[in-house]
């Protein structure tokens, strides 16, 4: 069994590290108890990601970075290795943990529903509408205002990977994307084999970073795909190095079928844990 968890590519403040690292690391534990429990790499993830979501700290959920007129649009994926399953949320402006609506969309028909439809599809599947204004927290509102000052970009995303007792491997990222972006864009998260993917018994990946380059190059897909030749810290690089081609930094969390994992990033810092039943790490590098 493994949990890798991470909590966003970029930079933190000083004063905000030692939350961030005990932010993954206990969302990191949220995931390890489900596999401990006999549960699947899928239950896992979700678990670990709803836990970043309520997390104020992180851009994904209470706390999404806020687009140009200054509310949430959230984007979020899962993906079932196993089955190839694969389902994602995007634009939504009033669920509380989307990797949830995510969940419920690998279970339809369908494989991605945005904005008001998703909205609808969540109430039809029992998921309530919260407030949006409740999804706002003080920091996210200073990035935002920062960044409409400055005209910096700056993104962090929240993701998972595992691999539980019958050898299932399994995905999901959340975000609430690139602040002050414009109302209706979508980046790499919600797009399958670009920020999320997930294929037994090669591997999983959930990445973070700069979604308009990181979804061209199509990183967690190609990192999956690398494990076939390299080791998962030559695969994850391959993967970010072409992202870096096209002018975008980010990070990867890469999980290899065999167990042996990487979390790599180009971008100044990214916020990770893991745990196996040899022993567990956080870090922020
Ligand atoms: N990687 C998150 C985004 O660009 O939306």
């Amino acid at each position: 069994m493994v949990i890798l968890v991470h909590g966003g590519a970029g930079r933190v403040p000083k004063a905000h590290e030692s939350e961030v690292l005990a932010g993954v690391a206990a969302a990191r534990d949220r995931g390890w108890e489900v596999l401990s429990d006999g549960g699947s790499a899928l239950d896992a993830v979700v678990a670990a990601v709803v836990f970043l979501e309520d997390h104020p700290r992180f851009n994904a959920g209470t706390g999404s970075a806020l687009n140009r007129q200054g509310f949430v649009e959230a984007d979020a994926a899962v993906m079932d290795g196993a089955t190839l399953g694969f389902g994602a949320v995007a634009a939504v402006r009033d669920v509380k943990n989307p990797v949830l609506l995510a969940r419920e969309v690998m279970a339809s028909e369908h494989i991605l529903l945005a904005g008001e439809g998703a909205s609808l599809f969540a109430r039809e599947r029992g998921i309530p509408a919260v407030d949006p204004a409740g999804l706002i927290t003080d920091e996210a509102l200073a990035r935002w205002r920062e960044a409409r000052r400055r005209r910096v970009r700056s993104s962090g995303t929240v993701g998972a990977v595992a691999l539980d007792r019958q050898g299932r491997l399994a995905a999901a990222t959340s975000t609430g994307g690139i602040v002050d972006k414009r109302v209706g864009r979508i980046g790499d998260t919600p797009l399958v084999g670009a920020g999320t993917y997930a294929e037994a018994p090669l591997g999983a990946a959930s990445v973070t970073g700069e979604g308009e380059f990181l979804a061209r190059a199509l990183v967690a897909y190609r990192a999956v795909v690398a494990l076939r030749e390299a080791d998962p810290e030559d695969a994850a690089r391959q993967a970010l190095l072409q992202a870096r081609h096209l002018g975008g930094e980010g990070g990867i969390i890469l999980l290899a079928g065999d167990g042996r994992f990487a979390a790599v990033h180009t971008s100044p810092q990214m916020s990770h844990a893991w745990r196996t039943p040899e022993g567990e790490g956080s870090a922020l590098a």
